[in-house]
């Protein structure tokens, strides 16, 4: 099962000890959950209205493209969206920050994807199986495949209230992977490339995103699966922040409300042993290259 590691650092641009980063970076590679008990990011007065599921209006969340400063998934009027740029780039900010000081290695090669902002109540959310997040599940985006680079994610619970994000995770990556294999099978050539004509994906789909795919299908409409692998729970407490390679932790977000969300890329190249990259087992497993 998933390993949480507590990792002290307070501020989000605390410069980190060398052996801080160390630990912090084997613990994550491995497929830890790092956990920041005391990491809080604080919203200012005049941005605590926005804590609210009708800043997301029919969306379960907001996202923010720091590169394009594209702004989605609310509709509200011209002054509640600039406070909400504001909160949402200032997230931005310090969640790079953390990156940029907790993982120097990283640093050169790091883009930064999405910024969420999730006022939504997960418990009790209609939607379909796949987009189901309460189901076990690693991470593999449809429209955006990621070819050669990892999934990062660093969440913060920012509930008003002191509710906590409720999370079950998973086996390790090989468990899941082994497991699902014989139910995967490769792709049908010439598929990457028609789903890149259609605009259906915004890039080549490789191979290791076929069978990532695949794979993030095949746990989630697996509900043997989802009762009885090996598993535990955790809270994420109010004014915690924590992250992982979401694409190796298997996991399922249950219940909770008030979120911020940043994803990062991380080139496998750019980790400190990238055969724990889940491309790399992927790779040993079906005795293939996958990019
Ligand atoms: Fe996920």
């Amino acid at each position: 099962m998933t390993p949480i590691v507590t990792v002290p650092v307070q501020e989000w641009n605390q410069r980190c000890p060398t052996a801080v980063q160390e630990e912090a970076v084997r613990a994550l590679e491995e497929g830890c959950v790092l956990l920041f008990p005391q990491l809080r990011f604080v919203i200012e007065d005049d941005e605590r209205y926005l804590l609210s599921p009708a800043t997301a209006a029919k969306s379960k969340n907001i996202s923010w493209d720091v590169a394009t400063g594209k702004l989605g998934g609310s509709s509200l009027g011209e002054a509640a969206t600039s406070t909400l740029r504001t909160m949402m780039t200032r997230f931005a900010k310090f969640s790079r920050d953390l990156m940029v000081n907790l993982f120097p290695p990283y640093a050169p090669s790091l883009t930064q994807a999405r910024t969420s902002f999730r006022p939504v109540e997960i418990l009790g959310r209609a939607t379909s199986w796949r987009k189901d997040d309460t189901r076990l599940h690693v991470d593999s985006f449809p429209s955006s495949p990621v070819q050669d680079k990892r999934i990062l994610r660093v969440f913060c619970n920012i509930n008003p209230d002191g509710r906590g994000r409720y999370w079950r995770l998973g086996e390790s990556f090989p468990s899941v992977a082994s497991r699902f294999l014989p139910s995967l099978s490769p792709p049908v050539w010439g598929t990457s490339q028609l789903l890149r004509l259609c605009r259906i994906t915004k890039s080549r789909r490789s191979p290791y995103d076929h069978f990532m795919l695949q794979l993030h299908d095949c746990m989630k409409t697996d509900l043997h699966y989802q009762s009885g692998a090996n598993q535990s729970t955790y809270d994420f407490p109010p004014g915690s922040t924590w992250m992982a390679f979401t694409d190796q932790v298997s996991h399922a977000a249950m219940s909770g409300q008030h979120l911020f969300e940043q994803t990062f890329y991380v080139p496998v190249a750019s980790m400190m042993d990238p055969s724990r990259s889940p491309l790399r087992v992927l790779e040993r497993l079906t005795g293939q290259t996958l990019t």
